[in-house]
């Protein structure tokens, strides 16, 4: 049975905190090695990861390889639009062939149902490059930034501003896995994900809803934002008229935790969702965020190929 990784809870809690540990402990052995070179136990030797995306991307992609890479293995990159995919070959027959091809997919898609598909159908491990719903690699990447700046997941309080989107959803679902309290800061209308909500409540994570921006940073020690439009949402003046209130800037981030860290997935839209003040500023953990998506990826493809 391959693990898929579709989601958070496809791990769970315990393994959501050994991957963790795991991308702290190769990203210290390999400090300073060339970039390419391969980790001492190389435990992906021979194993080749196929990514298909559908949509762009610059560090999913670029982890994902690094990652290959440093586990002593390899990686292709098939843009949809220019294989059988973008022609209309079935997801189930995709699944089939590189089944019989790769050790396990990556991929980047809009419709959440198209990845549950292409995982039922195949072989080998699927692992969720971000779809519209939600974006699981990014948060064990986000969970290491915050682990790595000393603070301790259970009991952290957590503000997210701005739309309620994928990114949103899945850190949603880490709440409820490391038990911690989140607080969202939107416009009605641009809520979470429901069901993300009702289960991480149900898994014993706080969530938080508000429309006031100030009461969802109010003693956070995290302060997390994302673009205000998403990859295939329409967007318009009415969507970004409502997210004005929402955006971290130097008097948001006044009103947090005085130590508070600023994460952000990265595109940013500077002086959108978040001022260059925040951005480049001392509370600003961005780069280490950007760097811990390759570290991160290590250990979800290690947990899906059953090596960690
Ligand atoms: N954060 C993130 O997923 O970035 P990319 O869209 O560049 O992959
Ligand atoms: N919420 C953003 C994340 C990009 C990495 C999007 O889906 O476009």
């Amino acid at each position: 049975m391959a693990k898929d990784f579709l989601g958070l809870s496809d791990a769970g809690g315990d393994v959501v905190a050994a991957m963790i540990n795991d991308a702290i402990d190769r990203k210290a052995a390999r400090h300073g090695w060339p970039k390419a070179r391969p980790d001492a136990d190389a435990p992906l030797a021979g194993h080749v990861l196929a990514m298909i995306f559908e949509k762009n991307s610059t560090r999913t992609r670029v982890s994902f390889d690094m990652a290959m890479r440093q586990l002593g293995g390899s990686a292709l990159i098939l843009e949809a639009g220019s294989t059988q995919i973008g022609r209309g070959e079935s997801i189930a027959d995709t699944a089939r062939v590189l089944s019989r091809m790769v050790d396990a997919i990556m991929i980047r898609t809009d419709d959440h149902a198209k990845i549950e598909e292409l995982a039922h159908y195949a072989e080998v491990p699927v692992i969720n490059g971000l779809t519209d719903l939600s974006h699981p690699c990014q948060i064990v990447a986000d969970l290491l930034t915050v682990v790595e700046r000393g603070f301790a997941l259970p009991g952290l309080q957590l503000a997210w501003l701005g739309d309620g989107n994928n990114v949103a959803n899945s850190l949603i679902e880490a709440a409820g896995l490391m038990k911690f309290t989140i607080r969202i800061g939107g416009p009605a209308g641009y809520e979470p994900d429901a069901g993300f909500v009702a289960r991480a409540r149900a898994a014993g994570g706080e969530v938080i809803l508000t429309q006031d921006a100030r009461q969802a940073v109010a003693g956070a020690q995290v302060v997390v934002t994302d673009t205000w439009v998403s990859m295939g949402q329409a967007g318009g003046d009415a969507h970004v008229a409502a997210m004005q209130p929402y955006q971290v800037n130097s008097a948001l981030m006044a009103a947090a935790d005085p130590a508070a860290m600023f994460l952000h997935c990265l595109p940013a839209h500077r002086n959108e969702e978040v001022t260059d003040e925040v951005m480049d500023g001392p509370q600003s953990a961005v780069w280490d965020e950007a760097e811990n998506r390759l570290h991160a990826q290590k250990s979800v493809l290690l947990w899906a190929l059953g090596k960690l």
